[in-house]
């Protein structure tokens, strides 16, 4: 074989790998290029080897030296293929490196939520508008008058009680007008009565502070639903007929409710009002038929209406409403727990 011609050859061959490795784009075609020119028993470079032996022999050690010059140059072509797949970030479809996949989807960006009992007030500022009461709003800084003297309860009572209560000044429970964080939110109840005539049907949703140490069902800070429905005979049945729905409709229709004889000096008759939880009874407020003490100290004329309140401890009821156990958990700020809601 004429020695021109034997290196045309290996110039085709030269020009027709580096084609083939420019144009593969993944590890499969690489390596399907590597053994179409380079493979052992059967690639392109071997078989040209073979011409070698009936290249004419002064030209041999020519066309010899070309030849290895070919073979690393195509080893090269390789390498710098398998380099490229596997580093460059504009290769799309490079893999086991680092890559960049336009199609993939985006990472999600976590989006925050209500807190269940901000959740649970919503529900139920809902729940109780469609039973005709409108939300009213009181100050979480209150008065010794509406904490406790216009709900009738007087100086010497032990619910004022400065280790019951958190004062905000040193003169305290001595009915001189001493500030308080308010223990309930009853004083709703006075406020919205002293400036509206009958008849009135609210609610109030709000903090009460009181110095309870923490447990599982006790918070020194806590959530109150306050009802109020003054008008001509509204009846101790009204009453059971309202907390009856909203809990059927909070809670579901498994849930009864019950009263028990109790004692509010802002009330006559006055009730604990429990909630079923399984088989055991939960206490979640309490209520009754408003005094006519506390109609007349906000010159109401109990003659001429009548009317009942109520109040509930919010997380009480989220709690039978989640099923969860423990109220401290409300607060602990564990959005591992937050999140579940
Ligand atoms: N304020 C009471 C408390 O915090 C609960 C309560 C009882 C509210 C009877 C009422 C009521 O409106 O009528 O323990």
């Amino acid at each position: 074989m004429a020695l021109a011609d034997f290196l045309q050859q290996l110039d085709e061959l030269a020009a027709a790998a580096a084609t083939a490795f420019a144009s593969a784009h993944d590890p499969a075609a690489v390596e399907a290029a590597r053994v179409e020119f380079s493979g052992a028993k059967s690639g392109q470079l071997k078989t040209v080897q073979k011409q070698l032996g009936g290249v004419d022999k002064q030209d041999r050690r020519t066309a010899g030296m070309r030849f290895n010059e070919v073979k690393n140059q195509i080893d090269e072509l390789h390498q710098a293929a398998v380099q490229r797949i596997t580093s460059d970030p504009t290769e799309p479809l490079s893999r086991g490196g680092p890559y960049f996949d336009t199609t993939l989807p985006g990472k999600p960006h976590r989006v925050g939520h209500l807190h269940p009992i901000t959740q649970s007030i919503e529900e139920l500022k809902d729940l109780m508008g469609r039973l005709g009461f409108s939300v009213a709003d009181g100050p979480e800084i209150e008065d010794e008058q509406h904490n406790f003297d216009s709900l009738n309860i007087p100086p010497e009572h032990p619910a004022r009680d400065p280790l019951e209560n958190f004062y905000l000044s040193t003169a305290q429970a001595t009915g001189d007008g001493s500030l308080l964080l308010r223990s309930q939110t009853s004083t709703v109840q006075i406020r919205v009565m002293e400036k509206t005539p009958p008849p009135v049907r609210i609610i109030s949703m709000g903090r009460v502070y009181r110095p309870d140490t923490a447990d599982a069902t006790h918070y020194p800070m806590f959530q109150q639903m306050e009802g109020l429905w003054i008008d001509k005979s509204v009846t101790m049945a009204d009453l059971k007929t309202v907390l009856r729905l909203f809990a059927t409709s909070y809670l579901g229709h498994d849930v009864h409710i019950r009263f028990r004889p109790s004692f509010f000096p802002f009330t006559e008759p006055s009730v604990e009002v429990d909630m079923s939880w399984g088989d055991d009874w939960i206490e979640f407020g309490g209520a009754g038929m408003v005094d006519p003490y506390v109609l007349e100290s906000v010159g109401y004329d109990p003659e001429q209406v009548t009317g009942f309140a109520f109040g509930l401890g919010v997380e009480r009821i989220c709690m039978r409403r989640h099923s969860i156990t423990d109220i401290r958990e409300f607060y602990r700020n564990d959005i591992r727990f937050l999140h579940q809601f």
